[in-house]
């Protein structure tokens, strides 16, 4: 048993395509601590700094005080508490949909969520960069999978002409994000929107990287284009840009409802803690304030700065267009400059 996964472990080494993972000994921040070393942090998703922002900590000192630390079974059993409605009621106004689910992380919430919106004789339309878990959603569906070159709308389209003509009558989805994750650039959603219209096929937009950052109020891509009430299925995750964790989907009160009968994820899994529902409503209600919006223009003007930096030194374009998954690696999760990075092309 000892030596089951050596050899393969080895091959992996020998490639260098190995994993390791480094203790940090403090809160997430602009300054981190390794053992023995202080380092300034480029590496993280926590784009608004609020992963240890005090207002969120106090809030979840305060929801531990009055709930305890474990949810104690899944929703539908004993776990729903008040922070996890009161949270769920304030994606709503935030977000401004008819109704939202949470789940404990962004990968369950798109885990749960695309087996049931699509089963087995469906279609599932998938962006070529989408991230692992809508991969990984899509194939647990067990619906017919098409993938379509990253943004190309045109191959989208006649992928969309072949589920009308072989599969008539099944559901189909598409599935994309709005900011991509590793190279940071956008979906065409105005476009996208057009094009899923005739074809009466559904939309899923991952928000993972755009909530907090874009937008009015951080809503995301969907509300900064006015395209909210044209997304049928609006995920993101509340472990980036809002600095706690678990993930949610907000769309109709019938999508909701569904999801809560049908979302594997979300039936069969214990609650997220109470006390991190409470901190990631204290951060949609950041959002949701002046402060919030001074605090994400604040973000753009770190960006604009990065990438003016950057182009200074006269190799931020040639690094950009030769090491492009490493830099974007180094950079999309610090500073909040990965969107940055990305309009550079
Ligand atoms: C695009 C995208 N979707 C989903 C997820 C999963 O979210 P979470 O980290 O909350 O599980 C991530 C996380 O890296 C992501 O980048």
């Amino acid at each position: 048993m000892q030596d089951l996964f050596a050899e393969q472990l080895k091959a992996l080494r020998a490639r260098s395509l190995d994993r390791h993972l480094s203790e940090i000994g403090t809160a997430q921040g602009p300054e981190i601590e390794i053992p023995g070393r202080k380092l300034l942090n480029l590496s993280s998703n926590d784009y608004l700094g609020l992963a240890n922002d005090s207002r969120l900590r106090e809030a979840a000192i305060a929801a531990v005080g009055e709930f305890g630390v474990g949810a104690g079974a899944s929703r539908l059993i004993s776990g729903t508490q008040s922070p996890h409605l009161r949270l769920e009621r304030a994606l709503v106004e935030w977000k401004g949909t008819e109704a939202a689910l949470c789940f404990s992380s962004g990968y369950a919430a798109v885990l749960g969520s695309i087996p049931a919106l699509v089963t087995k004789n469906d279609v599932v339309l998938l962006d070529k960069l989408c991230h692992a878990s809508l991969i990984a959603a899509a194939k647990l569906s067990r619906a017919r999978l098409r993938v379509f070159p990253h943004n190309n709308l045109r191959k989208l389209e006649s992928h969309l002409e072949w589920a009308r003509r072989e599969h008539s009558g099944k559901r189909v989805l598409i599935v994309t994000e709005s900011v991509f994750s590793m190279d940071g650039d956008r979906a065409p959603l105005r476009e996208l929107v057009q094009l899923k219209k005739p074809f009466d096929a559904l939309l899923m937009l991952d928000e993972a990287h755009a909530v907090g950052v874009i937008g009015p109020h951080g809503r995301g891509l969907a509300a900064a284009e006015n395209l909210s009430d044209d997304v049928d299925v609006q995920m993101g995750t509340l472990s980036k840009a809002l600095g706690t964790s678990g993930g949610y989907i907000c769309g109709s009160r019938n999508l909701v409802d569904w999801l809560i009968n049908r979302a594997p994820s979300f039936i069969y899994s214990t609650a997220p803690p109470p006390a991190i529902a409470a901190a990631a409503l204290a951060a949609v209600n950041f959002l949701a304030s002046p402060e919030g919006e001074e605090r994400r223009l604040l973000l753009w003007k770190k960006i604009r700065l990065m990438r003016k930096l950057l182009l200074s030194l006269d190799v931020g374009r040639w690094m950009f267009k030769c090491c492009r998954q490493t830099l974007n690696a180094q950079l999309k999760r610090s500073w909040q400059c990965d969107l940055s990075v990305a309009r550079w092309r």
